[in-house]
């Protein structure tokens, strides 16, 4: 393996010419719907506005999948940025996409909260679609060019990339948890996913608490020696840290106060009957988001009087998401069936108890039901980040409203101020609930302006430019053997 310096000596005589590669799952744009012929349309928030600011300038190709099986006709560009497409067959949507990245990793990497798959032939697929989306990488990539992997569908691409292009800076992002070993020491191929990952120079997660545990499990599981936030791995450096994600905070206050968007907020509350009290729950509709529970607790609180239709009402947004996993269907299954008893049981003729959604939202309307709602229950059993929360927050310009958080979404390390709640203690969301409906309206105000602050001072450019800092940062420690921090050579 190559020394950092290296690099500019060995280069490579590969590659293209761009400044900065973006490698991810999915591109930033999907296929509208609605004219028939093929019309492609960006995919609301994330990554692209967090990157728009760093990227002016540079010359930028975004690597990843169109979200079709087979070949799909994408524009050459999106926003100013080259789109490289990493086709998938029919077979490597069930195996890489169903199979490795949403049966085993995603259960694995969110406490286990269903039992993950661990199939020979979905590990065979994410290797070689891994593989895929090096080589389109080190394609793209111009000589010492930056690289920013995102994400759990790749965590092997950065080790593959070094061996093909050693010039260039891998960054490594990962927006989910990273789990405790006691989990991913399951995983048949624990090994390989922590050397596909310090193919990095940086590595980042959401939490400090992710970056022990991946520390941890390269000193237990490879070579890796060194302190939490520094390994050393094959002569090299590689940074690991701490990132939180964040949200475009001021474009969504600034929304929030469109009048257009706050006419619909009215118009919401008057459709929803004018009622007191309104509670909010946004979430894909994911096993990992908690909303059985929170309905439950919902159920009860309706049963006990502390809720009554007309004066309270919930609104719960599921967006349709991974479908074609039984895991999925099922979860919808049981939580149609729950919604549908607790309006049986408690709402009146024109007055529904829940109102459930079942599709997705777009960002005007999204931000005028924010507006609308007095409570946001943020409820998951594990989250990465959870940027609902800090939607709700920024979307609340006059600092009213309530924020309940699970105390296991990645936000609420920096969201203090929230009410925090234990997901799976009914009797704990019930207390919650209670409590922000008694809440006096000037400690709400203080919870909220406290709450605002945070994600105001920490959005996501602040976020894309802090990442990308630390990545450009040359090495602290010449490389070679050099002052090694103890070693954890158990399970290898
Ligand atoms: O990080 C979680 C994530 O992969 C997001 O990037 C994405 O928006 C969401 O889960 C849904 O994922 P998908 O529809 O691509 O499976």
């Amino acid at each position: 393996m190559l020394c950092e310096r290296d690099r500019d000596a060995t280069g490579s005589s590969a590659g293209g010419s761009a400044d900065l590669v973006v490698i991810s799952n999915r591109l930033p744009l999907r296929r509208g719907s609605g004219s028939g012929e093929a019309q492609w349309v960006g995919t609301t928030g994330g990554l692209v506005s967090a990157l728009t600011p760093v990227l002016r300038g540079r010359s930028v190709v975004w690597v990843g999948w169109s979200g079709e099986v087979g070949d799909a006709e994408l524009p050459d560009s999106y926003e100013g940025i080259a789109l490289r497409g990493v086709p998938l067959s029919g077979e490597e949507y069930d195996d890489f996409y169903v199979g490795f990245a949403n049966r085993t990793l995603w259960p694995l990497y969110h406490d286990g909260i269903r039992t993950p798959g661990f199939e020979r032939s979905w590990w065979a697929a994410y290797v070689a679609v891994n593989r895929r989306y090096a080589d389109a990488a080190a394609a793209a990539a111009g000589p010492g060019a930056t690289v920013w992997v995102h994400d759990y569908h790749l965590q092997l691409v950065p080790m593959m990339l070094r061996a093909l292009r050693p010039d260039v800076r891998i960054g490594f992002f990962l927006h989910i948890p990273f789990p405790p070993q006691e989990l991913f020491v399951q995983l048949p191929w624990r090994r390989e996913i922590i050397e596909g990952l310090l193919g990095a120079d940086l590595i980042g997660f959401q939490v400090p608490g992710a970056v022990a545990n991946f520390a941890r499990l390269a000193r237990r599981l490879t070579d890796a020696t060194g302190a939490d936030g520094v390994l050393r791995y094959e002569g090299r450096e590689i940074r690991v840290g701490a990132f939180p994600i964040s949200i475009d905070a001021a474009d969504i206050s600034a929304r929030a106060t469109s009048p257009a968007v706050v006419k619909r907020a009215h118009e919401i509350r008057r459709d929803l009957g004018d009622p007191d009290l309104v509670l909010l729950g946004v979430d894909r509709l994911d096993y990992t988001k908690g909303i059985e529970h929170r309905v439950r607790a919902m159920s009860e609180l309706f049963a006990e009087g502390t809720l009554a239709t007309p004066r309270h009402v919930m609104v719960q947004i599921a967006v349709p998401s991974r479908e074609q996993d039984t895991h999925y269907r099922h979860e919808r299954e049981r939580l149609e069936r729950l919604v549908g008893e607790v309006n049986g049981a408690y709402s009146q003729i024109g007055h529904t108890a829940i109102h459930y959604l079942h599709q997705s939202v777009p960002t005007d309307e999204l931000i005028a039901l924010y507006l609308a709602a007095d409570v946001m229950l943020v409820t998951p059993l594990r989250d990465g980040m959870n940027l609902v929360a800090k939607e709700y927050v920024a979307a609340r310009v006059d600092s009213t409203g309530s924020l309940v958080l699970s105390e296991f979404a990645g936000a609420a390390r920096e969201l203090r101020s929230a009410v925090l709640v234990n997901p799976h203690d009914l009797d704990g969301i019930n207390d919650a609930i209670r409590m922000v409906i008694d809440l006096d309206p000037a400690r709400a105000r203080s919870r909220m302006r406290s709450l605002r602050r945070v994600v105001q001072r920490h959005d996501v450019y602040a976020w894309a430019r802090e990442f990308l800092s630390a990545l450009q940062r040359p090495a602290a420690v010449p490389c070679g053997p050099g002052a090694e921090v103890g070693r954890d050579a158990e399970d290898r």
